[in-house]
């Protein structure tokens, strides 16, 4: 297959370091080819934010991103009107100006966001394709370049907080997680600037606080905890300060299980 990635002239910029796990660079590119809207699921930390970024790069698109949070509405994406020194103006939100532009809004945790939110995306999600801006009577139509991406994190979402049928039937989904020993170690050395073989033992550990995730711990370690972890070490911290400090503590504020995740530190890195 012929890609439109091959076909696309190589950006003068240098793009946002990626490693892909898989095939999600041609799928990203046949659902932006095709419009349709993506999700990307999978846990924190894992490389969904950069892997927008890289693909926004390639293309050259300009990328909007919102981290979703439970104050954040509909209003929040597509804009409101201001005072501006006695006058009201109206000011287009990230994702009217994504759709203005024919860009990329990546909405990161979508399922934070209020309810109102999901109503916003729904004709967005669809072949119609629209925009529609109560407030200024607009409606404003995607162009073929516009893309919306969202995602979340199914590992720590509860009953009340999961995306609802009806939102993530409207989208095509890719899985995410963390990339294979040797990349992890490739990507780690990369972002860090501590060399490959001192990262090996650092994921080693990753790897076995990562099963722990559900019993003991709401989420395992991240790579981007690791890569924490391995620039303190690289700027000159001792190893066993770095990994209490980058890979234990923001893990659990639990006593016991911190003690236990010590030495399961202990027991790998010796
Ligand atoms: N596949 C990858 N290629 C390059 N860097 C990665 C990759 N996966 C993770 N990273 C690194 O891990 C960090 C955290 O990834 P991020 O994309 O922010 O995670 P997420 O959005 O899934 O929470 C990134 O800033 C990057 O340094
Ligand atoms: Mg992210």
């Amino acid at each position: 297959m012929t890609t439109l990635l091959q076909a696309i002239p190589a950006p003068a910029v240098e793009l946002p370091y990626y490693v892909p796990a898989g095939n999600e660079c041609a799928l990203f590119e046949l659902a932006w080819r095709k419009r349709l809207p993506l999700l990307l699921k999978g846990p924190t930390g894992c490389g969904k934010t950069r892997f927008v970024a890289h693909m926004a790069s390639r293309f050259g698109l300009p990328l909007h991103t919102v981290s979703c949070h439970d104050d954040l509405t509909g209003a929040d994406l597509t804009g409101r009107y201001l005072l501006k020194g006695g006058d009201t103006v109206w000011a287009d939100g990230p994702l009217t100006r994504a759709v203005r532009e024919g860009g990329i809004c990546y909405l990161d945790e979508i399922v934070e966001a209020r309810k109102d939110v999901t109503v916003v995306l729904h004709p967005l999600t669809d072949d119609r394709r629209i925009l529609p801006l109560d407030r200024t009577g607009e409606e404003l139509q995607a162009p073929d370049s516009f893309m919306l991406v969202v995602s979340y994190n199914p590992g720590y979402q509860t009953l009340l907080k999961s995306l609802k049928p009806s939102t993530r039937q409207r989208f095509v989904a890719i899985e995410f997680d963390f990339l294979p020993l040797e990349h992890e170690i490739a990507v780690v050395a990369s972002e860090s600037g501590l060399s490959a073989d001192c990262v090996r033992p650092l994921l080693l550990l990753a790897r076995r606080l990562r099963v722990l995730k559900g019993q003991d711990l709401e989420e395992g370690v991240s790579t981007r905890l690791v890569i924490y972890c391995a620039t303190l070490i690289a700027a000159g911290l001792s190893r066993d300060e770095a990994v209490t400090a980058a890979m234990i503590e923001p893990l659990t504020d639990d006593l016991d299980v911190k003690k236990g995740l010590i030495e399961v530190a202990r027991a790998t890195l010796g």
